[in-house]
């Protein structure tokens, strides 16, 4: 009998991606057999960088990840964890204030699929306090964002803001 494949959905607005993402992407990696990095459109959020700029820029800095896939979307994330053929959708938990949220995503996602079950990954405490908001504010106003992203990102962020 061949064993089960297990697939992972990872999905977030990555506006832009984050040393705080790869270390959850690093993990998941490790963890299932193949991740599904999706990118969400969040039109609601208005994002800094189009959907096109942000499949991307995330493809360019995972290319170490031989079992990741990245893809954009524009449904309920349930739809997109199903076209992949994914069995789990995985989320960072970075501190207490993530906990809220995230349990009402879960439980929601739980309702709607049950077949589809929600893991929580840390990231490592070096990460726990970077968001996307907050490197686009560094960076929008001429401070220094490398600890935070990748080299391509902060290229990336000097030319939207230049
Ligand atoms: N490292 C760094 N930052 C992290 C992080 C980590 N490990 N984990 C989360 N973050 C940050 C993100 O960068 C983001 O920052 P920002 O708000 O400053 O831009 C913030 O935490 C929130 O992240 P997240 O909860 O992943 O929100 P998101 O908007 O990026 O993605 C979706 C949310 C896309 C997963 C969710 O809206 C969704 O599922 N959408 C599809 C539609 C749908 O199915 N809706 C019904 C849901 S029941």
């Amino acid at each position: 009998m061949t064993a089960k494949k297990n697939t992972a959905v990872y999905a977030g607005t990555f506006d832009p991606i984050t040393y705080g993402h790869i270390d959850i992407i690093a993990r998941a990696a490790r963890l299932f057999d193949e991740v599904i990095v999706g990118i969400a459109a969040s039109s609601k959020k208005q994002p800094l960088f189009t959907l096109e700029e942000r499949v991307a820029l995330v493809q360019s800095v995972l290319t170490d990840y031989p079992s990741v896939k990245v893809a954009g979307f524009n449904s309920l994330l349930l739809d997109f964890a199903k076209a992949h053929q994914a069995n789990v959708i995985v989320r960072g938990l970075r501190t207490v204030t993530d906990f809220d949220y995230e349990f009402q995503l879960a439980s929601m996602n739980r309702h709607l699929n049950p077949n589809i079950e929600s893991i929580f990954l840390m990231p490592d405490e070096n990460y726990m306090y970077i968001s996307s908001s907050l490197v686009r504010e560094i960076a929008s106003l001429g401070g220094d964002v490398k600890g935070f992203v990748p080299e391509k990102v902060v290229l990336a962020l000097q030319q939207k803001f230049a």
